[in-house]
């Protein structure tokens, strides 16, 4: 060790006091004190490694002074000292965490051997306290690490992302224009009767409407629209109308593999819901159809409304194909689709942003073979 250890005597009888100092001044830096407040403010101001104590001192006892130079530092060694053996002092001492007990009057020898066992221990615990910091320490760097990883990799999903929805734009921008050029060269090289020609510019009319389309669902994505007021709505009244709606879309149509679609309806007794009407009409519109397409063989189409935990629910759910675990990780994502040509891929991402938007949450459990339910929950007005 660099510098003489400190020991700090406190004892109010100068004799015992001065003796002590003898005996270890040349060793070691020794600083006196005569009472408890007094110790104290030495440990205060400069900490020693250890204190000699004398238990009976008017004031502040010997044992409130252990456990306050405790409370100030738990790795301070103390040595208790007395004129009698109590059987009670001692075990007092101990529960305070003295490490060594001496009985006055002592032998150089004694004061020696005590000194040097407090010492050790308190060099034992120095060490693990070393220890401990430098485990905290790493632990510490470790977390600043871990949190620089997730900020990249927030980063990179963002980034990737974009991608995906960049992909998805050129793809469907793709199709479109094929679609146009297909029609126009037709047009440009073939015979021009009267049919062919309306056929053909009816043909471009559609591709030019299904891009304004797009590009009118990007505007709403990048919640470039106007949206609708926020109003007390009766939500099973809403469920009900927008079921009835979509129904016109779907339920003359044949299905792709033939079988009908079952519509349930369990309606729970609702208090009205703070919500965008026309944006949560076009949310239950996506689902609805996401779950017929889901069903291209016939099934039930389950329509749920109730209150959970404070908040209201409507649950959509289709015993249609389902979800593996890539799809369902990536439903949510704009312009990710399963559905080819036919799909934009931009249904759920513009849903759970309009979700969003009114203070609520949209989430799906789904299983591949058994169907698919989503989850919206929206605040109680
Ligand atoms: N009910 C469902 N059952 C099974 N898969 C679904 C269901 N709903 C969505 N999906 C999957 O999630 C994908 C993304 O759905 P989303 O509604 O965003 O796009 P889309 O239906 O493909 O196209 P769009 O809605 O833009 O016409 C779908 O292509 C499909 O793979
Ligand atoms: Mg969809």
């Amino acid at each position: 060790m660099d510098e003489a250890q400190r020991i700090l005597v406190v004892d109010d009888e100068p004799g015992p006091r001065e003796a002590l100092r003898i005996i270890l001044d040349p060793q070691y830096q020794v600083v006196t004190a005569t009472d408890g407040p007094e110790a104290l403010r030495v440990i205060h101001d400069t900490p020693p490694d250890l204190v000699f104590l004398d238990v009976r001192m008017p004031g502040m006892d010997g044992l409130e002074v252990l456990k306050a130079v405790k409370d100030v530092d738990s790795r301070i060694e103390a040595i208790i000292m007395t004129g009698y053996a109590s059987l009670e002092t001692v075990r007092g001492a101990l529960a305070y965490g003295a490490s060594e007990y001496l009985i006055k009057p002592f032998s150089e020898d004694e004061v020696d051997e005590a000194v040097k066992k407090a010492l050790a221990r308190r060099a034992e615990r120095m060490g693990e306290h070393q220890q401990i910091q430098t485990l905290l320490e790493d632990l510490r760097g470790l977390a600043v690490q871990n949190s620089l990883l997730r900020e990249r990799l927030a980063h990179s999903e963002k980034l990737s992302a974009l991608g995906e929805m960049a992909a998805g734009i050129a793809h469907n921008l793709n199709n479109i224009l094929a679609a146009i050029m297909g029609r126009a060269q037709l047009l440009v090289h073939g015979p021009a009767d009267a049919e062919t020609l309306q056929r053909g510019v009816a043909t471009i009319q559609r591709a030019v409407e299904d891009g304004a389309t797009m590009v009118q669902r990007i505007q709403r994505f990048a919640r470039g629209g106007l949206a609708s007021e926020f109003r007390a709505t009766d939500l099973n009244q809403l469920v009900q109308e927008t079921v009835e709606a979509t129904q016109l879309i779907w339920k003359d149509q044949p299905l792709q593999e033939g079988g009908t679609i079952e519509v349930v309806m369990e309606l729970g007794a609702l208090p009205p819901v703070r919500s965008r009407p026309a944006e949560l009409r076009e949310v239950l519109i996506n689902l609805i159809l996401n779950a017929v397409d889901a069903m291209p063989a016939g099934g039930t189409l389950t329509v749920r409304t109730l209150v959970r935990g404070g908040v209201a629910c409507i649950e959509i759910a289709d015993t249609g194909i389902g979800m593996t675990e890539e799809v369902k990780r990536r439903a949510f994502t704009p312009f990710f689709t399963t559905k080819g040509a036919k799909g934009t891929g931009l249904g759920l991402s513009i849903s759970h942003a309009l979700i969003r938007d009114q203070h609520g949450e949209i989430e799906l459990q789904s299983e591949p073979g058994k169907g698919t339910t989503f989850v919206i929950t929206l605040p109680l007005q």
